[in-house]
């Protein structure tokens, strides 16, 4: 019998993801005769049953595309918002992938998204997931798809932000993306030649840095790049959260989780700007005119790099072979050239962080880079 596969993106959108579909559909229909339906706007459109075909027509030209001809959404199908109410969708879901006779459901998005497609794995579904995100913070492959794309933009970005910074003598902030993770900012920092470098695994202290700039100053540079992740922290913001997380973790045991994450919440909100504090702080410390840039959605946009429609074609298509095999309730890793399945209960929750001796972490230091915690 002939399988029958669902596919849907969920998450932030990144580069690779249509080359992703189109791995995965077209080896599925041409190599091994399945039949593919396409759901729209993540988990939303499983749960709403509104498909796109996924005719030849509709693939052709999508490999260099950025962003999912599928559409994406954040929604989570066992609490989504409907009609202004959060409410559990899992049975909807479960109702669609039977309605299309489905045989598996390939899900291709980043932390969230293995954790949904674990909950529809435990209602009985046949899911694989793909790993994709440009914050490469998934726990148990090598990389994710839309990471390298997202490196080359702010490694030129930060190539282009040096030019006006030497010209006005002055500290440029670089805010990027990466959520808790400091991969983006690690590895455009390093390759864009960045003098700091903050992540939110190694907390920062802002004396420190700005004595690496004053050092500079001293030795008759006069400007420095400072790169910053999204989710970079000081020493005592990262104090706070320590506490809050377990406060939330005690609150958990005794049932009461819902005050505790909820101030964690809030801090993470109100983290949102701590860039701009950073920038008017530098200034004050060091005397040296101080600018910020936040590149936002742009390290998101535009098309795939050559190395993200390869991984992207590598685990989509690979992806389709694990299931030809009867294989679910995998994620498709990327483990060194090849590509491995790995349970999804041992990848949902977890994040891949930047170990504090990791090979980019020691490089940065021993090109000069400061990375907050030491001169
Ligand atoms: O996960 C990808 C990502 O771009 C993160 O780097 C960032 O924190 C987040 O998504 C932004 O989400 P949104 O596009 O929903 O504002």
């Amino acid at each position: 019998m002939k399988k029958r596969i669902g596919i849907l993106t969920s998450g932030g959108d990144c580069p690779g993801l249509n080359a992703a579909i189109r791995g995965v559909v077209r080896a599925g229909q041409d190599h091994f005769g399945m039949g593919c339906v396409g759901f729209r706007d993540g988990f939303r459109g499983l749960v709403q049953d509104r498909t796109l075909k996924l005719t030849p027509d509709v693939l052709s030209g999508i490999l260099t595309d950025g962003g999912t001809i599928l559409g994406t959404s954040r929604d989570k199908p066992h609490r989504m918002l409907v009609g202004g109410r959060t409410l559990d969708m899992t049975d909807a879901a479960i109702e669609t992938y039977h309605r299309h006779h489905l045989d598996a459901l390939v899900c291709i998005g980043g932390g969230g998204t293995q954790k949904n497609a674990l909950r529809l794995k435990e209602a009985g579904l046949n899911v694989v997931t793909l790993p994709k995100t440009i914050d490469n913070d998934v726990a148990l492959t090598d990389t994710t798809f839309g990471f390298d794309t997202a490196l080359n933009i702010v490694t030129e970005a930060i190539d282009r932000l040096h030019s006006t910074a030497m010209s006005h003598g002055r500290v440029i902030v670089v805010e990027v993306m990466g959520h808790r993770a400091g991969w983006l900012a690690l590895g455009a920092g390093v390759a864009g030649g960045a003098d700091v470098v903050l992540i939110p695994e190694i907390p920062y202290d802002v004396d420190v840095v700005a004595k690496a700039i004053c050092k500079r100053t001293r030795a008759g540079k006069t400007f420095s790049i400072v790169a910053v992740a999204e989710g970079a922290m000081s020493r005592s913001q990262a104090g706070t959260v320590a506490k809050l997380v377990a406060a939330k973790d005690r609150a958990k045991k005794k049932g009461e989780k819902k005050s505790a994450s909820s101030k964690l919440d809030e801090f993470h909100r109100e983290h949102v700007n701590h860039t701009v504090d950073l920038t008017a702080r530098l200034e004050q410390l060091t005397g040296l005119e101080s600018r910020l840039t936040i590149l936002g959605h742009l390290q998101r946009g535009g098309t795939p790099s050559a190395g993200d429609r390869i991984l992207a074609t590598h685990l989509g298509t690979a992806c389709v072979e694990f299931l030809s095999e009867d294989m679910y309730g995998v994620m498709v890793a990327a483990r060194g050239r090849g590509a491995e399945p790995v349970p999804l209960e041992e990848v949902a929750g977890k994040k891949k962080l930047v170990a504090p001796d990791h090979p980019w972490v020691q490089a940065a230091r021993r090109v000069g880079v400061c990375l907050g915690d030491e001169i």
